[in-house]
């Protein structure tokens, strides 16, 4: 069997960390997403994966390459220009054959696949969509089903007014290739507001299947931080690559801790880091590969990629640093504070209330300050 993963989004809500890196290559726990969501199939059984990319499709290609590494044969198809969820998967329909799994690759979830492939086997389904349940569907694709399963509406974005349901599509489908053609060669097309409502009409069976596995579209600031401290907390299972050193504290190689600082997991620190003397780590926070965190930092709720230099007395708080940044001095960083890729912050600056630092930014001593 046979999985395609939609990866070709922008990532726009998740500016400016998607700037350089696309969302699904955003650092899960110090290892790409992407990566996660691969080692999963694997885990099922499947090994086949076509990955449908558009936007900054060499990532891609780069790091996963045929798949080999993972013991797994990837396909990186990229389209001539963005097709659109359903358009991308008719971009690679000559690869498909028979039942095939489909995936946002945005999505954070242990969804029971093997549950889904038998209900959807059961109800000779042409296209079965998961559903989770969320707080607020506006923001997601509102979906209604009778009794058996079968979707009868299928709204995108609905308004507050159109809400029957807190069942959404959770973004992994199992199709039958055949409902493809429904979907025109060569332009922009989506599943949600083009195909799904098609089929309620021509009446082929479609289904929704529900279910309250863990489950986060990791498309916002917020819950990109949110999945980092769940999976921390151990709310979803994850296989942690690091080695556990302590309660809740794993290290990923060789790191150089100062004796005096001090570490309160869940905390991970990736190989090569060091931290200095009098640092306080209070989890959950990720440190990748290559920081050199200086002395008497307080660093708490953090995800910070790799190469970052944080200076001596810096606060960190509920924040993202992605990859080679330097936060000066007695600065604080704090209270959902975005700072993307290879950015240096003075001295003494205090960023806060969801700023969000652009690659690249250089910003002067007490530039924004207490
Ligand atoms: N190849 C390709 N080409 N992929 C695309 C394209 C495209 O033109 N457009 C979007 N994608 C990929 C994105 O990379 C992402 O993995 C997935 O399709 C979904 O796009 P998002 O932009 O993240 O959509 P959303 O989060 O607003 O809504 C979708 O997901 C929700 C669940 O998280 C919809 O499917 C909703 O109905 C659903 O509830
Ligand atoms: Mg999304």
């Amino acid at each position: 069997m046979k999985a395609v993963i939609l990866v070709g989004g922008q990532g726009t809500r998740l500016r400016p960390l998607t700037c350089r890196t696309p969302k699904p290559m955003l650092p899960l726990v110090n290892q790409p997403f992407i990566e996660w969501m691969l080692l999963r199939l694997r885990d099922y059984g499947i090994r086949e994966v076509i990955l449908a990319v558009q936007y900054l499709a060499d990532r891609f290609r780069t790091a996963l390459g045929d798949g080999s590494h993972l013991d797994m044969r990837l396909h990186i198809v990229e389209e001539p220009e963005p097709r659109g969820t359903a358009g991308a998967v008719k971009h690679v329909e000559h690869l498909l054959d028979g039942t095939t799994f489909i995936f946002n690759g945005d999505v954070m979830t242990d969804l029971d696949l093997k549950a889904m492939l038998d209900f959807h086997r059961e109800r000779g389904s042409k296209v079965t969509i998961s559903l989770t349940p969320v707080d607020d569907p506006t923001q997601f694709g509102l979906v209604e089903t009778d009794r058996d399963g079968r979707v009868r509406r299928f709204l995108e974005k609905p308004r507050l007014e159109d809400i029957t349901t807190n069942f959404v599509n959770a973004g992994t489908y199992l199709i039958e290739p055949e409902i493809f053609r429904y979907v025109p060669p060569n332009q922009f097309y989506m599943f949600e507001r083009g195909l799904f409502p098609v089929v309620l009409q021509t009446g082929d069976p479609m289904y929704g299947f529900p279910s309250r596995a863990y489950w986060t579209d990791i498309g916002k600031p917020q819950t990109y931080l949110d999945v980092h401290h769940d999976i921390l907390i151990g709310k979803v299972q994850y296989h942690f690559r690091g080695q556990q050193v302590g309660e809740r504290i794993w290290v990923e190689g060789e790191v150089d801790i100062h004796a005096s600082a001090q570490i309160v997991g869940p905390v991970v620190i990736g190989h090569g880091t060091r931290i200095g003397r009098g640092t306080r780590i209070i989890g959950p926070t990720v440190i990748g590969e290559r920081c050199e965190i200086g002395p008497e930092c307080q660093i708490e709720g953090v995800v910070m990629w790799e190469r970052n230099v944080i200076e001596e007395g810096v606060t960190l708080r509920n924040c993202v640093l992605g990859s080679g940044n330097r936060i000066g001095e007695r600065s604080h960083i704090i209270d959902g504070t975005i700072i993307s890729d290879e950015c240096h912050i003075g001295q003494e600056n205090r960023l806060e209330r969801g700023i969000r630092i652009w690659p690249g930014t250089t910003l002067g001593d007490r530039a924004i300050s207490f």
